[in-house]
């Protein structure tokens, strides 16, 4: 592994309410006094969230995360060969990061791995197995929010940087959002670059649903995790019991949306501020937005890259997006 963390952002001011970032907790108390409630879907993801996804990708009716890993076995040796010799890979969000291993299997003349995740102590893990894992690659962890502009580190001797989002996470923003941030990568992967991106395909909306609301409950749990997150780290007074888990797919926009319901007419005290909640109101906690190719090729093409291959598994229900850049960047 070359060097220390590449932190991006100075470390944020001395933590408050135990240790939730200041931007989240602003956007979690923005949300809830919205008319409309939200909450960000960062707050899913504290250990227990963590873990409670590492479920979800398991569970039978979950389908994203086996079908892209079929589709990356498949045509790991086309994607490297697309990406070329002597390449830099930049994953976003590499978490603990097992998809990249099949791409690196291929990648043998590759120069770099530069994984970029928020959170340091998994960063450092990743980094370490892939530094064993790899020995002739150098690792270049970077600490950062993605979701954020960042400057990555030039990489000497690298012929193009290429970038991986696996998990069709790009799903998890607005379209807004999503080409803003593809702006960002492909401003990053520069003019000879390239991205290597997951999409989950519109699909039956039955299977949709069926993902979203699964059996054992393990989604539903997910999205009630939020609360507990909320409770631990605002000094919050949810009632667990007087919320219930809803998803379902929004036609029209696309997307599944995961709705925490209010069971009752309820007060919940958060932050020293209190919230009310009518009997049936719902708080919006997650979008998921599930492409056809028309809205692919509008969002690829408004972001300065074009659609060279798509690659599918036998269902036509997931994508692995080659995409390489069209106009050349402006600064
Ligand atoms: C992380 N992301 C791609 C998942 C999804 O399917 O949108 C998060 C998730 N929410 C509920 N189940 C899984």
């Amino acid at each position: 592994m070359s060097g220390a963390i590449r932190q991006q952002r100075a470390p944020a001011a001395a933590p408050r309410d135990h240790g939730m970032p200041p931007s989240l907790r602003a956007a979690a108390l923005k949300g809830l006094s919205s008319e409309n409630k939200t909450l960000p879907p960062a707050l899913f993801y504290d250990a227990a969230g963590a873990q409670l996804f590492e479920d979800i990708c398991q569970l039978p009716e979950y389908y994203p995360t086996r079908t892209e890993l079929g589709i990356l076995q498949k045509h790991a040796g086309e994607l490297a060969a697309q990406v070329g010799p002597h390449a830099a890979l930049v994953e976003y969000g590499s978490g603990a990061g097992v998809k990249v291993r099949l791409l690196l299997d291929q990648l043998q003349s590759a120069i770099a791995y530069v994984p970029v995740d928020v959170s340091r102590q998994q960063l450092l893990q990743v980094a370490t197995e892939r530094a064993a894992q790899y020995p002739s690659l150098r690792i270049i962890p970077v600490c950062a929010d993605y979701t954020q502009p960042l400057e990555l580190p030039v990489v000497p001797g690298a012929a193009r940087r290429v970038a991986f989002f696996p998990g069709s996470t790009i799903g998890n923003f607005h379209p807004t959002e999503a080409a803003a941030f593809l702006r960002r990568v492909r401003h990053t992967v520069g003019n000879d670059g390239g991205l290597i991106l997951g999409v989950d395909r519109r699909k039956d909306p039955d299977i949709l649903h069926a993902a979203y609301n699964d059996s054992a409950g393990v989604t539903a749990a997910f999205n009630l995790n939020a609360l507990t997150h909320l409770n631990r780290d605002l000094d919050g007074s949810f009632d667990i019991n007087a919320f219930s888990h809803l998803a379902f797919f929004n036609d029209e926009a696309s997307r599944i949306e995961m709705h925490l319901k209010s069971l009752k007419e309820q007060r919940v005290q958060l932050a020293g501020q209190t919230f009310h909640f009518e009997a049936g109101e719902t708080i919006l906690t997650e979008c998921s937005y599930k492409y056809d190719e028309t809205r692919l090729t509008t969002l690829v093409e408004g972001s300065g890259f074009t659609i060279d291959t798509l690659y599918t598994d036998s269902q036509d229900w997931f994508w692995i997006a080659w995409l390489r850049p069209t106009t050349p960047v402006t600064a």
